[in-house]
């Protein structure tokens, strides 16, 4: 097998590396499945990431940045800070195989040339983590800009957004959720870059318990600000209907006019990715086609306002803008 190839360090994080994000078939119902769900009790039962365990996919999206870094002029492309971030987050994140000989390996032109290989096989599922990254700062920031004054990131993984912006925005409050392991690994991280006053790490699985609710047992969050809310690569390992459940309890956490820039799936057989990604065990459950968002997202308290994505250089994602109603 093609891993065994690879260097010690690179083996022992396989499935961070090269494996990629989804093992499941892609069920996209649309019309045929209930409309909308406004109860979090949608959500109930939901185990995207396994109890324990640090996810895979958070890890994987991370490590890929910093392979992308030293493709081409994608470090002057991504965000001034990120890769650095990133690698000091994943070596104190105490990950299993996640040392310095991973980090310099992930540095390689070897690197570069085994991503491109899995880009061949599932294209634009590399370079779209670079166009995620660069799409959600520029939401957040344009939404700042605006007036937001609540940065919220749900499932925010090693994502540094919050770490990197919240020391130049002392006027606004930046929030993460995420599943607690994945999010005590990350802490870790973050004590070694220094907490900003300003950034709240909530740990919470959001299949157990409401955002609503998470938010206002942690009181700091304020219901009526205007805010900002961020879900990169999260919406896949929830169900078309756990998706909408969760967008109408983040609408009744938010003021109108408030935004939510999401990340989606579109619907495709893909059956190498499906057989790839089986190893990383945390299964895609949804799509949708970004022409059909208007009317997925109806009765959720949101309306899309950006326009129809067809990059295709976002692989089997695509970037999307909703604005509390
Ligand atoms: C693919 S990763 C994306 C990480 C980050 N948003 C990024 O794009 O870099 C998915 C994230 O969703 C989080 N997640 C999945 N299920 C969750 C749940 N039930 N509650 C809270 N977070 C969850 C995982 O812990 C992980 O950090």
């Amino acid at each position: 097998m093609l891993l065994s190839r690879f260097p010690r360090c690179y083996r022992g994080a396989r499935a961070a590396a090269f494996a990629v994000e989804a093992s499941q078939p892609i069920g996209f119902v649309g019309r045929r499945e209930p409309r909308v769900l406004s109860s979090y009790g949608n959500l109930r039962g939901l185990r995207v990431v396994k109890q324990g365990r640090i996810s895979q996919t958070a890890l994987k999206v991370a490590l890929g940045l910093i392979t992308l870094s030293v493709k081409d002029d994608w470090a002057q492309r991504l965000p001034p800070g990120l890769v650095e971030v990133t690698e000091r987050l994943l070596l104190a994140s105490g990950s299993p195989g996640y040392g310095p000989g991973l980090m310099r390996a992930s540095k390689k032109q070897w690197m570069v040339r085994v991503y491109q290989i899995q880009d061949r096989m599932m294209p634009g599922q590399w370079e779209g983590f670079g166009h995620r990254k660069i799409f959600m700062q520029q939401q957040v920031e344009a939404a700042i800009e605006e007036g937001a004054r609540q940065v919220l990131v749900l499932g925010a993984g090693f994502d540094t957004l919050c770490l990197r912006l919240a020391p130049q925005h002392s006027h606004v409050h930046f929030f993460e959720v995420d599943h607690p392991t994945t999010s005590a690994a990350k802490a870790k991280g973050v004590a070694v870059e220094g907490q900003p006053a300003n950034m709240i790490q909530i740990a919470a699985d959001l299949g157990e318990r409401a955002l609503s609710k998470v938010l206002s047992e942690d009181g700091r969050w304020q219901f009526s600000q205007p805010s900002v809310l961020l879900a990169e690569g999260l919406f896949q390992y929830l169900t078309n209907d756990e998706v909408r459940g969760l967008l109408s309890d983040a609408a009744a956490c938010t003021s109108a006019g408030s935004r939510i820039a999401f990340t989606h799936v579109i619907p495709g057989k893909r059956k190498t990715l499906r057989t790839m990604v089986r190893l990383v065990g945390e299964p895609w459950k949804s799509a949708v086609r970004s022409g059909d968002l208007p009317e997925y997202v109806e009765g959720t308290g949101w309306a899309i306002i950006s326009d129809v994505d067809t990059e295709s250089a976002h692989g089997v994602e695509r970037y999307a803008v909703a604005e509390r109603r």
